[in-house]
């Protein structure tokens, strides 16, 4: 890996992940190729002499061809994608455009090139939903997703995982769990009952708050991604989770008892409200990551009460980026458009 396009890296693990190559390769070159959509933000973008941003649409091949040849780029790792599953509900075209189109220009235009490496970022939930005695989800797991927009990244995959039979391109794909820490977006649940809570604005719990998530620190799965783009074997699937599988109710209380200690004036979990649940709601995933640690040597740093206390942290330091996020009509149109018609459901 020596000259890297980056898609998404001005959203939240995208961000993330170039941080992370900044600081731990220190002779990688980087460009940065982000449409800066709703959930992409520039400030999110380090500015460095090894990164160059450049705004695009993943979808406009020929802007990827040129940066893919200006710019002699070895390896590409693909994070750009709608990814609010809330959001595909309401509004699923965006998710077909980015995530299957872009994804399929992507692969053209690696294709047309000849890029080393095409690294794939896509999720668990591709493989549906599990019951609460199922065993944990294997990359040999047959596909059942059951949202827009798991649909949609479960066709990327397949388009993908084509291009290596058909084609010979060089690929490989990592589904990951719920990522969470710095820079995500304050749509998504630990973010957003961080801002609510200190607000003291309703924490919105979808149905029972039962429905179990495997997380993952972001910081871990930007290790993980470079060890399998560094180290996986073409053609391979790597599964990648935080091992640590608490209900959404037990994630939003640890975060309220974390801003108690940091906060003591308001008791947070008071706040909490049990909302109408998403349509087609998933109700539990949990990855097994035995390949990755048996074939990669990767396994999580970050316990999940250390990697909340840390987000939680990041969130309270830098409440002015969070604010400048809320103060956008699109987030208040949202905010309005996803929760205004959520009754309570009392437990
Ligand atoms: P995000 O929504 O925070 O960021 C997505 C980024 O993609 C934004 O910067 C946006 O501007 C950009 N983008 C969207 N459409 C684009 C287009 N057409 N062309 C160029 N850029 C475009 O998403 P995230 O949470 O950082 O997720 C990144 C990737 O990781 C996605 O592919 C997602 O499916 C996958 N993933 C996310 C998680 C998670 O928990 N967040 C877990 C597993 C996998
Ligand atoms: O599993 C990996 C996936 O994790 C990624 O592929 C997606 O890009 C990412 O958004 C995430 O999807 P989820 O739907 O699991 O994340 P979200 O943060 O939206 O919700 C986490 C859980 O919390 C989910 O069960 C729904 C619930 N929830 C969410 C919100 C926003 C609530 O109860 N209330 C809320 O207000």
């Amino acid at each position: 890996m020596q000259n890297v396009l980056v898609t998404g890296g001005a959203g939240f693990i995208g961000a993330n992940f170039v941080r992370w190559l900044l600081r731990e390769r220190p002779s990688v070159k980087i460009v940065t190729l982000d449409a800066l959509t709703y959930a992409g933000r520039r400030e999110n973008v380090p500015e460095h002499n090894r990164n160059i941003f450049v705004h695009g649409d993943i979808r406009d091949r020929a802007l990827v061809e040129k940066l893919l040849r200006e710019h002699a780029v070895d390896t590409l790792v693909h994070f750009a994608a709608e990814s609010h599953v809330d959001r595909s509900i309401l509004g699923p075209e965006a998710f077909v455009q980015t995530n299957i189109v872009g994804t399929f220009q992507l692969l053209e235009a690696a294709r047309a090139t000849g890029v080393k490496r095409f690294h794939h970022v896509s999720t668990d939930e591709v493989f549906g939903s599990l019951g609460p005695n199922d065993p944990a989800f294997t990359e040999t797991t047959p596909y059942d997703p059951r949202s827009p927009y798991s649909a949609s990244k479960a066709a990327s995959d397949h388009l993908v995982r084509a291009y290596v039979h058909t084609f010979g391109l060089p690929a490989t794909i990592s589904n990951c769990t719920n990522n969470y820490g710095p820079f995500q977006f304050p749509e998504k649940l630990i973010p957003l009952m961080i801002a609510n809570a200190r607000a003291g604005k309703p924490l919105p719990v979808y149905g029972d708050g039962k429905q179990v998530r495997d997380w993952l620190y972001v910081e871990d799965h930007c290790e993980a991604l470079v060890a399998v783009v560094e180290k996986g074997r073409v053609g391979e699937t790597y599964n990648i989770g935080g091992g640590v599988q608490p209900t959404n109710l037990e994630v939003v209380q640890r975060l309220c008892a974390i801003l108690d200690e940091l906060e003591p004036e308001r008791r947070h979990a008071e706040l909490i409200k049990f909302v109408t649940d998403r349509p087609g709601h998933d109700r539990r995933y949990a990855m097994n990551i035995e390949k990755i640690e048996r074939e990669l040597g990767w396994r999580p740093r970050f316990g999940l009460e250390q990697g909340l206390r840390l987000t939680v942290r990041w969130y309270l330091d830098n409440a002015a980026w969070v604010k400048s996020i809320q103060e956008t009509g699109d987030f208040q149109k949202w905010m309005n458009r996803n929760y205004e018609k959520r009754g309570e459901v009392k437990q």
